[in-house]
């Protein structure tokens, strides 16, 4: 293992050089030699006063709790202290500064608090020189006063060097990265565990909105069991009730798959199914829905359909939330068109345009409609989520603006995949394919 000399580059040239620089030359060598009896009288006070006042701040005195220690730290600086005398350019002695030095950086005493106590240490000196030496020539005060403020002052410069190539501005810079990094890790859990509370109340919220929705279209059927005629009054407003009823429970759905899939707990439930008949059952479904908003809806399924191995109810959401946004968003008295065909057959007819998949073998079903199509900037952000359970009023008809986000985590979850593609300029079209099962 390298000397402190050698980890400082305190080699033989730089030792001298360092001497030479502060000026302590044979003759003050000499006169420093010849302090060492009045550095030996003033020891023992001067501990006594120095470690009273490294006590009374806390910075230090939280090193200092121990009084067994400080006895025995006394004893090694009054040693220290005295050694002052030896100063000389040798290997040994420029070693041993070091090392206390590099004892204080090994503590974690912060280097501020260790070079600001000597200021205690001149101090004493100083004034225990006045009193001793005043009755000599003020020449001689004077010189001593100078040879040992230079040589304390090379204590501090060698414990400077120990501190910053001892190790100790590495590890505080690695404490602090340390500390930094914990920080950023807590805040981060704490984050996420909000957002998680958050997630858990948002599920809470919209399940309990689920019962009294509930009850109330149980209450509506019953009361259109008794006023049969949904184009009359009352019937007419209980069939409302009824078709809100309904939004609801598609936006509460919509909600807890969209938080649900963030959170990768959305069961898939693969059966096999027809498509043909899925689509027919959920087109007959949304009729009334098309006629009331005064929309044309028409399915097209040419050839046979491979039996699906997907999630039946999964998919019939996808299509319903397509065909609901297609008359909810585009004017009365456009047409919606649905298809599906199989993959393979459906980009050899052309009948999707701008089909980049790499199946050949599954599915597609295709959602196209005639009103004035997506502007460029919603295409974009089409199906990102807003943030989960954020709810906003398009028109009269309360939604989420979770649909379409809906509609791409499910097709994906499924294995396939949902674009908006643009027919010729006119409307929207959505394609979605899916694998074959
Ligand atoms: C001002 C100049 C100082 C000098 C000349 C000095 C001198 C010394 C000496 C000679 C040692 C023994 C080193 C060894 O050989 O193990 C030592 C150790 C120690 N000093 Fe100081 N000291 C000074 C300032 C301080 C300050 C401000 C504190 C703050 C509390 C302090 C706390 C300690 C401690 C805790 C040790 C023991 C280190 C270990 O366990 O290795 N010293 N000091």
């Amino acid at each position: 293992m390298l000397s402190l000399v050698e980890r400082t580059g305190q080699d033989a040239e730089s030792r001298t050089a360092l001497l030479c620089f502060l000026e302590i030359n044979a003759p003050e060598r000499e006169r420093l030699a010849g302090l060492r009896r009045f550095f030996e009288d003033i020891a023992d006070n001067m501990m006594e006063e120095f470690y009273e006042y490294l006590l009374r701040h806390e910075q230090t005195a939280a090193f200092l709790q121990d009084p067994a220690l400080v006895e025995r730290l006394k004893k090694a600086q009054r040693r220290h202290f005295i050694e002052l005398a030896d100063c000389c350019d040798s290997e040994e002695y420029f070693e041993a500064r070091l090392k206390v030095g590099m004892a204080h950086a090994g503590v974690g005493l912060r280097p501020e608090y260790y070079l600001g106590a000597y200021s205690s240490q001149l101090a004493y000196v100083s004034a225990s020189a006045s009193r001793r030496f005043a009755d000599d020539d003020p020449t001689e005060l004077e010189a001593n006063l100078r040879v040992v403020t230079k040589v304390i002052t090379l204590d501090i410069c060698l414990a400077t060097e120990a501190y910053i190539y001892g190790g100790y501005v590495e590890k505080s810079l690695s404490e602090a990265h340390q500390a930094a990094a914990i920080r950023a890790r807590e805040a981060l859990a704490e984050k996420e565990q909000e957002e998680r509370r958050k997630e858990e109340l948002l599920r809470m919220v919209v399940h309990d909105i689920r019962s009294p929705v509930t009850a109330i279209m149980a209450a509506s059927r019953a009361a259109l069991r008794r006023y049969k005629d949904p184009a009359e009054p009352p019937g007419r407003q209980f069939a409302l009730i009824e078709e809100s009823g309904k939004n609801v429970l598609n936006i509460i759905d919509e909600i807890l798959n969209v938080a649900g899939q963030a959170t990768g707990d959305m069961p898939i439930n693969a059966l096999p199914f027809d498509l043909a008949v899925l689509l027919q059952d959920c087109v007959a479904e949304l009729r009334p829905y098309a006629e009331h908003t005064d929309h044309f809806v028409e399915l097209s399924c040419p050839g046979s359909l491979p039996v699906s191995w997907l999630d039946p109810l999964l998919v019939r959401r996808v299509v319903s939330n397509l065909l609901v946004n297609a008359f909810r968003h585009t004017p009365a008295g456009c047409r919606v068109e649905i298809f599906a065909g199989p993959l393979a057959a459906a980009t050899a007819g052309g009948q999707v345009a701008g089909s980049e998949t790499a199946m050949t073998d599954g599915v597609l079903i295709r959602v196209a409609d005639n009103g004035s199509g997506v502007s460029a900037r919603v295409e974009k952000r089409i199906f990102e989520g807003e943030a989960t359970g954020v709810l906003k009023t398009e028109g009269a008809s309360l939604t989420t603006g979770l649909g379409l986000p809906f509609c791409r985590l499910a097709c994906e979850r499924l294995g396939g995949s949902i674009k908006l593609t643009r027919q010729g300029g006119l409307g929207a079209c959505f394609v979605i394919e899916f694998p074959a099962g």
